[in-house]
Formats: structure tokens, C-alpha cells, sequence
């Protein structure tokens, strides 16, 4: 993968954006840095706060040529480098599946990843959201996000960009590796608190399941023992890490 830049003063979303441009045939590696967002989207229709300088918004264009099953694996791989990139910053962050970083409990990134037909195949654009400046944290948010300024000097989006594509640019390679499916997860594993033994309340699209966290699936998927006794297998929804058996 080769990375080119597209800067824009403001637009409405980075990943609409890259979506458009990998329809139109753009090559892979394609970034997009906007200095705002008037519509940053979120998972779960939220919208993402894209206040002036004072983030990083950014959407990269990937052509994977994975197997289709392990396309989830991409949203892994994104948060794997997001990780990497604000603990070389000298914080301490961890993974909450899928794809939230958080420091101290609290959210200081998300990743979206679209993906969508195109004549040249299937594209993924990975969207990532991180928190620079105090100043992106509206008060119904404080209580549950951070930012970069919150634990050390904040630097500019731009700078950030460039930490954040080098480790993208490593970690997309391990993960197209022929062993690039258990690599990816090993790093995430080593990552993440939420990987196994963690009591957590998952909300997916059809239930509500209390149990502990057992390991991930070769596809992503993040494996629960129920206060039942059965496993299951969660592919998409939210935790929430749970604190006391009682709540
Ligand atoms: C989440 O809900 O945690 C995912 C947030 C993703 C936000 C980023 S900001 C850059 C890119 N453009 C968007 O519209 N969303 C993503």
C-alpha cells in the first residue's frame, strides 16, 4: 500500500469522501485529512464531534485482497495502529471491541469501516477519529471521552496523520501476510484488557448478553461465557465493561 494525501480545510465526512473517491476508482492507500467535519458519522448513526484543529479526521482507502471472511479483521487491524500511535505518544491506551481506544476508561478514538462494491473490486475505507485538543469534548461527552491534551502535549492533526499512516501501513502488510489472521489477532490480544476475563454486558442487534470475555474468533468475532455457562460469539454490537456482577 502507498499512501497519497488529500487535505481538506472542511468537509462532511472524510469516509464519505474516500467512499465517492473508491467508487470512482481511486488507488489504494488514498488518505483523507480534514481540518473539520460538518457531518462526521460514528457507528450506530451517532455523529462524530469534528470541531476545528482540534482532532485528527481521517479516512484511508484500502483494496484488500484478504478473504472476504476476514474482512472484519481490517477494523482489528485499524485499532491495533491507533494503539501503537498514541502510545508512542507516551499514553496508555486500550482496546474495548471492536474498535473503541480508550485511555483511562475513556474514549479518545473510534474507527468506521465502510466497505462498498467497486469495479475494482471491494474497497474499505477505515475511518478514525481521534480526540487532539480538550476542545472536541462537548459537555454530555466529558463524563466518557478524552483527549490527547488530557494526558500529554497535544500536536497537530497533521503530525499525528503521519504517525498514524506509518503504523497502518505496517500493520495492513502483517495483516495480508499468508499467517496475517492469527498475527493480527495476537497483536490485538496483547493489547487489550477486553480480550478474555473481562465482565461485560454485550448489546448486539437482537439481545443483551451478561457474561466474561473468552478470546476473539479467526474473524474478529469476540467470544463470551454467558452467566449461563454457554459460549457465544458476538460479530457486531457494544460492550460495556461491568464493574460489579450486580449491575
Ligand atoms: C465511532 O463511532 O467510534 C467511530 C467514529 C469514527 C469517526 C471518524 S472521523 C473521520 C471519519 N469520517 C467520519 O465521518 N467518521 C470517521
Amino acid at each position: 500500500m502507498r499512501p497519497t494525501l488529500l487535505t481538506f480545510d472542511s468537509i462532511d465526512s472524510t469516509n464519505t469522501e474516500a467512499l465517492k473517491r473508491a467508487r470512482e476508482g481511486s488507488d489504494e492507500g488514498l488518505c483523507i485529512v480534514a481540518r473539520t467535519q460538518t457531518a462526521g458519522r460514528g457507528r450506530h448513526g451517532r455523529s462524530w464531534v469534528s470541531e476545528n484543529d482540534a482532532g485528527l479526521y481521517f479516512s484511508i482507502l484500502l483494496r484488500p485482497t484478504i478473504e472476504p471472511r476476514s474482512l472484519s479483521l481490517i477494523t482489528l487491524m485499524a485499532g491495533v495502529a491507533v494503539h501503537d500511535t498514541l502510545e508512542d505518544l507516551g499514553l496508555a491506551p486500550d482496546i474495548k471491541w471492536v474498535n473503541d481506544v480508550l485511555v483511562d476508561e475513556k474514549k479518545i478514538a473510534g474507527i468506521l469501516a465502510e466497505t462498498t462494491e467497486t469495479e475494482k473490486g471491494v474497497a474499505v475505507i477505515v475511518g478514525i477519529g481521534i480526540n487532539i485538543l480538550r476542545s472536541n469534548l462537548p459537555p454530555e461527552i466529558q463524563d466518557t471521552a478524552t483527549s490527547i491534551e488530557d494526558h500529554t502535549e497535544a500536536l497537530p492533526a497533521m503530525r499525528l496523520a503521519e504517525r498514524l499512516i506509518a503504523r497502518l501501513r505496517y500493520f495492513y502488510d502483517v495483516l495480508q501476510r499468508v499467517d496475517g489472521t492469527d498475527a493480527i489477532v495476537d497483536e490485538w490480544r496483547r493489547r487489550s484488557t477486553y480480550f478474555a476475563g473481562k465482565p461485560v454486558r454485550a448489546i448486539t442487534p437482537n439481545e443483551t448478553i451478561l457474561g466474561v470475555t473468552d478470546g476473539l474468533e479467526q474473524n474478529g468475532g469476540l467470544r463470551i461465557i454467558t452467566d449461563e455457562g454457554t459460549t457465544r460469539i458476538i460479530q457486531a454490537g457494544e460492550i460495556q465493561q461491568l464493574r460489579s456482577r450486580q449491575t
